[in-house]
Order: C-alpha cells, then sequence, then structure tokens
C-alpha cells in the first residue's frame, strides 16, 4: 500500500460508554483508503464497538470519529442512508434472509439502495460471480454450507458498492478451510480497492494474512500486541506505534510482530 493513500477512517480519542459501562477508551486510529486491518483483542474489549462507531450507529461519547472526511457526529436523517451505502458489513452469524434465495439476497440490498429494477439482474449475476456462487443463485440458505452462507452475506455487503468492508468475527463459524476460502476472497476484494476492517479472535488467520493489526485490550488502554496489558500508553504512543507499523509493512503495516 502507498503511504499516500488519503486516511478514509480517523479515530480520535474515541471513547464510547453506555451509562457506567465503558466499552471503548481514548482509541486514536486512522485507517488508509485501501487497508486492510485487522482489529483484535479479548471479549468484551470494543471490536465491535469500533465497527459500530465506523458505521455511524453509535456515536462516541467523547473524541471525534470522521469517515471519508465526514464527521460522524454530524450524521443525521438526511445524509445517513447515503453514509450507510459507503460500507458494507458482514457478521459472524451471517444475517442472510432465510426465506430468499441467493439471488434475491442479493437483489433485496439493491433494492434497499433504490437501484432500478433491471439495473439489478446484470449486478447481481457480477456479485455472485465474484463469490463463487453463481451455481447457488437459486438455492435457499437452508440449502447451503456456512462458508457459503458467509459469501451470500459478503454478495450482499459488495452488491451496494461500498468504500469500505466491515467483518465482525466473519470466520467465527467457519471451519479452518472454509475461512481460509474467505479470507483469500476478502483479499482479493481488497486488492481491488475495497478497505476492510475486520474484528477477529483468530490468531491463526492473524498470523497467516500478515495485515496491520489495531489491537484493543479488555483494560480500557490501548496496548500493542505482547505488551503486558499493564503498560499504560497514551494516545501519542498509540499514533506513533501504528506509524511505525506502516513504516515496516508498507504492504500493510502490522503495528508489532509476536
Ligand atoms: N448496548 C450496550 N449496552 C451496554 N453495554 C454494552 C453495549 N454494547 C456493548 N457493551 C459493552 O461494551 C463492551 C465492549 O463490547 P464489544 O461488543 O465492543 O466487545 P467485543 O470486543 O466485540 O467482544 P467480543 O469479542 O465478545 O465480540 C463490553 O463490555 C460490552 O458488554
Ligand atoms: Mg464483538
Amino acid at each position: 500500500m502507498s503511504q499516500e493513500e488519503p486516511v478514509l477512517i480517523n479515530f480520535k480519542s474515541v471513547t464510547k460508554s453506555y451509562g457506567s459501562i465503558v466499552a471503548l477508551s481514548d482509541m486514536s486510529f486512522d485507517v488508509k483508503k485501501g487497508e486492510f486491518v485487522f482489529i483484535t483483542g479479548p471479549s468484551g474489549a470494543g471490536k465491535t464497538t469500533i465497527l459500530k462507531l465506523i458505521l455511524g450507529e453509535v456515536l462516541p461519547t467523547k473524541g471525534e470519529v470522521r469517515v471519508d472526511g465526514l464527521n460522524l457526529a454530524n450524521l443525521n436523517d438526511k445524509n445517513l442512508p447515503s453514509y450507510r451505502q459507503r460500507i458494507g458489513v458482514i457478521f459472524q452469524d451471517f444475517k442472510v434472509l432465510s426465506d430468499r434465495t441467493v439471488y434475491e439476497n442479493v437483489a433485496v440490498a439493491l433494492a434497499v439502495i433504490g437501484l432500478p429494477e433491471p439495473q439489478w439482474e446484470e449486478r447481481v449475476k457480477h456479485i455472485l460471480r465474484l463469490v463463487g456462487l453463481s451455481r447457488q443463485a437459486n438455492f435457499f440458505p437452508s440449502q447451503l454450507s456456512g462458508g457459503e452462507l458467509q459469501r451470500v452475506s459478503l454478495a450482499r455487503a459488495l452488491s451496494i458498492n461500498p468504500k469500505i468492508i466491515l467483518a465482525d468475527e466473519p470466520t467465527g463459524n467457519l471451519d479452518w478451510k472454509t475461512a481460509d476460502g474467505l479470507m483469500d476472497l476478502l483479499e482479493k476484494i481488497n486488492k481491488e480497492g475495497k478497505t476492510i476492517i475486520m474484528a477477529t479472535h483468530n490468531m491463526e488467520i492473524v498470523d497467516k494474512y500478515k495485515k496491520r493489526v489495531i489491537h484493543v485490550d479488555g483494560k480500557k488502554e490501548q496496548v500493542d500486541i505482547g505488551k503486558e496489558p499493564n503498560n499504560k500508553k497514551d494516545n501519542t504512543d498509540e499514533i506513533k506505534d501504528i506509524k511505525e507499523g506502516e513504516e515496516s509493512h508498507p504492504e500493510g503495516g502490522k503495528i508489532k510482530e509476536k
């Protein structure tokens, strides 16, 4: 990845609390256009919260989230739908429509964004080819394997032609080989220009795919992989570490090797 790519996502000292529960504390990082980033950390550390903040589903309690130049605190009823179209999301539990075929699952996503119906068929066929599901176009979700279901979910996410793909534990319900297949597909999509942010517990995948890693820890401090959770680091260090990581890994910039 080129160092000159513009910053697409910027977290500036972001804290998200739910009442007295601090879901994410003082988090700062940048993601550049075209990056593929893993978000790692223990359960409850705030990984899903980061994805929800990027999606504009929740707003920071403190700090600022900017995506594609837009301060998400300025999202309103008018600009939220067009903002959401810049982002495709996939989840651990697939979230496909069980009473619709594979084809219809993707077509519904196009209907939601208001694409005129005559354009659906070409777009759906193209996306199903991309994710390797052309043969299953008329199958219902109950007739598909876990890996295929996740590819339906990815097809739905991609169909709106988003700039960013958010993936929350997308391999969580897949066996190793199927997870590997999904990762290859995500890499291909990333090479075609999509920025990908993937929250994961799967350290085998993190180790194998050598992407940049943003680690959040459950202590609500930002630490790098391999460091003691009690090593209190301030926000400046976090930004510095990410930059160092990018320099030493020009193709993705892992924060720190294990
Ligand atoms: N709507 C909510 N109301 C109250 N607390 C919440 C809410 N959403 C998340 N939390 C809390 O915020 C913390 C971070 O949650 P989050 O879902 O971001 O963690 P995570 O890193 O994604 O965990 P996991 O790996 O288990 O998915 C947790 O302690 C969680 O219980
Ligand atoms: Mg989560």
